[in-house]
């Protein structure tokens, strides 16, 4: 397999920057292709030109027409069609496209770039900007074993990465680990407001719900032998404090909370993708 890659990063927003940025740490790159009309970000002009070359527009992006290995498409879903159709004349044959757009079907990307080309669909989340995102990802018929891992090589430089056989799971997968960390913030906002309403100050409250919540992430990281109940008892002890809070959490319907959360989102995903 070959171990540097020529990628073509379409779109250096907040996602493309997340994942060019591991790849540069990463060391895993040969050369990189960036389009983006809003600039290159400041981060990685020391990289320009050499390996990396930046392209303003898409009519110089389709002239040079930059062969390379994986294009991963990182533009908003709403301006997605008008830039596939503007890259398609210049992407390589034998190259993989891996679109990272939420709701957009592998069916949009064959119709823009061929029947017969590799599409690779992924969905990361947020935490990627500092290495600890997941990705889930889904593969055409086209994409051999050597491309699946070298996309596994790109995304896993952000985060870990998980493959599906069904592209169908892509809307739960987005309802639960795209979305999800907002949830976790709401739940720092939650908590926060709670410890207010027992009597702390709001910066107060506001920074015990984020530690706790940070602390408690890292904890779960660093013991990944310990199952997410064993975690919740080992703070439990039978009739103490935390024992009384569950009582009420895990008796006053949060499950079915979550359950419809994530039924919303899911559904919500479905539609964006008709
Ligand atoms: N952020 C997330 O949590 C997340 C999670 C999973 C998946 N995604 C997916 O990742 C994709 C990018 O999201 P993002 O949050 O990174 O968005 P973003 O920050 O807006 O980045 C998109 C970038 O593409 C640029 N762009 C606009 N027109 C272009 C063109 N013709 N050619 C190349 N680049 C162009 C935009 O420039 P302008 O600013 O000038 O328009 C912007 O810099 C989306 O499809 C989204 O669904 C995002």
């Amino acid at each position: 397999m070959k171990q540097h890659l020529d990628i073509a990063l379409i779109g250096c927003g907040k996602m493309g920057s997340a994942m060019l940025r591991g790849w540069l740490a990463a060391r895993i790159v040969n050369r990189i292709y960036v389009l983006d009309p809003a600039g290159l970000p400041e981060e990685f002009k020391e990289y320009a030109p050499n390996p990396l070359t930046y392209f303003k527009d898409t009519g110089s992006f389709t002239e040079e027409k930059p062969q390379a290995d994986l294009y991963i498409i990182a533009v908003k879903p709403q301006i997605m069609n008008e830039v596939c159709r503007a890259i398609a004349p210049a992407v390589s044959k034998n190259a993989v496209v891996l679109s990272i757009a939420a709701g957009q079907k592998i069916s949009v990307f064959e119709s823009f770039f061929g029947a017969g080309c590799a599409v690779i669909r992924a969905m990361p989340n947020t935490p990627a900007a500092i290495g600890k995102g997941i990705s889930v990802a889904v593969a055409n018929g086209f994409v051999n074993e050597i491309q699946k891992e070298q996309a596994s090589t790109i995304l896993r430089s952000v985060g870990q990465v998980a493959w599906v056989e069904d592209e169908d799971l892509l809307d739960a997968v987005t309802a639960l680990s795209g979305s999800g960390p907002a949830y976790v913030f709401y739940l720092i906002e939650a908590l926060a407001k709670a410890g207010e309403k027992a009597g702390l100050d709001p910066g107060f409250s506001m920074k015990l719900a984020r530690q706790t919540i940070i602390g408690s992430a890292a904890l779960a990281e660093a013991q990944p032998e310990l199952s997410a109940a064993v975690l919740r008892e080992n703070v439990t002890s039978p009739g103490g404090t935390t024992q009384a809070a569950l009582d009420i959490l895990m008796s006053e319907k949060f499950q079915d909370i979550l359950n419809e959360t994530i039924k919303a989102a899911t559904t919500r995903s479905r539609e964006l993708s008709q």
